[in-house]
C-alpha cells in the first residue's frame, strides 16, 4: 500500500505559529510520528507540504498516475477556500481522510466550511498530531 500525506500552507511552522492553538512540537516532530507510523504499518508512505495552492493541485493529480491508493490532506486554510483542491481529489477519485490539528468546529465562522471535506470519507479533527496517526490506521485497516 501506498499512501500520501499532504499538508498545506504555515503547517511547516508548526512549533512557530500560535503554539496555543498547534503546539509547541514542530513540523519535524510531525513527520518522524508519520513515518514512524508508516514503518509500524509496514507502507510505503510520502509526505508532502506546500504553501501554495497551485503545487497542491499538482501534488494530489499526480497521485492518480503513481501509484498511490489513499490521501490523508490538512489542507490548513485551503480547507475554508479551495475548490481546486476539491476538485483535484474528486478528479483522482483516490480515498481520502481529512485531517485537522485543531478542532475547527469550535473556532470562528470562517472556518466552519471544508470544500476538501466534501471528497474526504472521513474528517478528523481536534486530536493535535495524533489525528495524522488515526487517519493512517483508518485508511490501511479500510484499504491495505
Ligand atoms: C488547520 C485549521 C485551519 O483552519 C487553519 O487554517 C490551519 C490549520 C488545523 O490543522 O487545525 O492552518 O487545518
Amino acid at each position: 500500500m501506498k499512501l500520501l500525506v499532504i499538508n498545506g500552507p504555515n503547517l511547516n511552522m508548526l512549533g512557530i505559529r500560535e503554539k496555543n492553538i498547534y503546539g509547541a512540537e514542530t513540523y519535524e516532530d510531525l513527520k518522524a510520528l508519520i513515518e514512524k507510523t508508516f514503518a509500524e504499518q509496514g507502507i510505503e508512505g510520502e509526505i508532502y507540504q506546500s504553501n501554495h495552492e497551485g503545487a497542491l493541485v499538482d501534488r494530489i493529480q499526480q497521485a492518480y498516475f503513481d501509484g498511490t491508493n489513499a490521501i490523508v490532506i490538512n489542507p490548513a486554510a485551503y480547507t475554508h477556500t479551495s475548490v481546486a483542491i476539491l476538485d483535484a481529489l474528486k478528479a483522482v477519485s483516490l480515498p481520502a481522510v481529512e485531517v485537522h490539528i485543531s478542532d475547527v468546529k469550535e473556532r470562528e465562522d470562517f472556518r466552519q466550511i471544508s470544500y476538501a471535506g466534501k471528497a474526504c470519507e472521513k474528517t478528523i479533527m481536534g486530536k493535535g498530531f495524533h489525528g495524522y496517526v488515526e487517519a493512517i490506521l483508518y485508511l490501511v485497516e479500510k484499504y491495505k
